[in-house]
């Protein structure tokens, strides 16, 4: 982004925000994160028909953002890599987007219940990587629904994955009352989403930063 976009974008944003963006470090950060919130911004304003300034943000006490004055329209977002993603509905959602690259698995262990330790050590070395980001992103949609980020103790939980939607969470043997759904139309990441009602859509709307640049520009948007 020219430096003249990338200010007059975030000018788009409030303070608070924008001081946020401007301390990453990495500018890569400052992109999705700034994208992130002008692409939720923009279905905010066509969804609800509200101006951006009109756009108010709550936020529980482990920072999911809310909409204040529309309690009932629920969102989250995420960024990873070259992609940000975000879900919205009339139920309380999480979504998680990661490019896959090689860790250490042993690093993550202490994320993964005995179950899923067990199911990972099943299978061949290749497809390791795949099935750990598979429950990366399932658990962090699943937290990020509920809003409790890393509060909650991911270890206790366990993912059991048939397919891409038949996928359900697991406590202390008790399945939770929460639905998964994957989308794997992008090489190299993975995407899940999670939310309290059971119907997803098929429908996953791509725009390029283009797209988005020029969504800003809508006069609902306006400031
Ligand atoms: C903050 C957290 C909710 C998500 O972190 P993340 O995966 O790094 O970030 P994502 O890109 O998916 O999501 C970030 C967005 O989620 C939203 N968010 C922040 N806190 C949130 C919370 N408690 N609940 C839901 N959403 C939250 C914000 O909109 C944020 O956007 P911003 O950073 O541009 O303001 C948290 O779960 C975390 O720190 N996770 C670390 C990752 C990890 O180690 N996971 C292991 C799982 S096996």
């Amino acid at each position: 982004i020219e430096v003249k976009t990338y200010q007059k974008l975030l000018e788009l944003l409030p303070l608070t925000k924008r001081n946020r963006i401007n301390r990453f470090m990495n500018p890569k950060d400052s992109y999705r994160s700034l994208v992130a919130d002008l692409l939720i911004r923009f279905v905010i304003s066509r969804e609800l028909g509200i101006k951006n300034r009109d756009i108010i943000y709550t936020y529980n006490k482990y920072g999911k953002p809310f909409l204040k004055d529309h309690t009932d329209f629920h969102f989250n977002i995420s960024h990873s890599g070259e992609w940000v993603v975000c879900a919205h509905g009339s139920a309380p959602v999480g979504i998680d987007i990661e490019k896959i690259r090689v860790i250490d698995l042993n690093l993550f262990s202490s994320f993964l219940s005995h179950e899923e330790l067990k199911e990972l050590n099943q299978i061949s070395p290749e497809l390791q990587l795949e099935f750990f980001f598979d429950i990366w992103t399932l658990k962090e949609s699943f937290t990020k629904s509920l809003g409790l980020g890393l509060s909650l103790p991911l270890k206790q939980y366990s993912i059991k994955r048939i397919n891409y939607k038949n996928i359900s969470m697991k406590r202390n043997g008790r399945i939770q009352p929460c639905f998964f759904k994957q989308y794997n139309f992008l090489k190299n990441y993975k995407l899940s989403v999670c939310s309290k009602c059971k119907e997803f859509t098929n429908n996953v709307i791509v725009k390029d930063f283009k797209d988005i640049i020029e969504g800003v520009k809508v006069v609902s948007f306006q400031i």
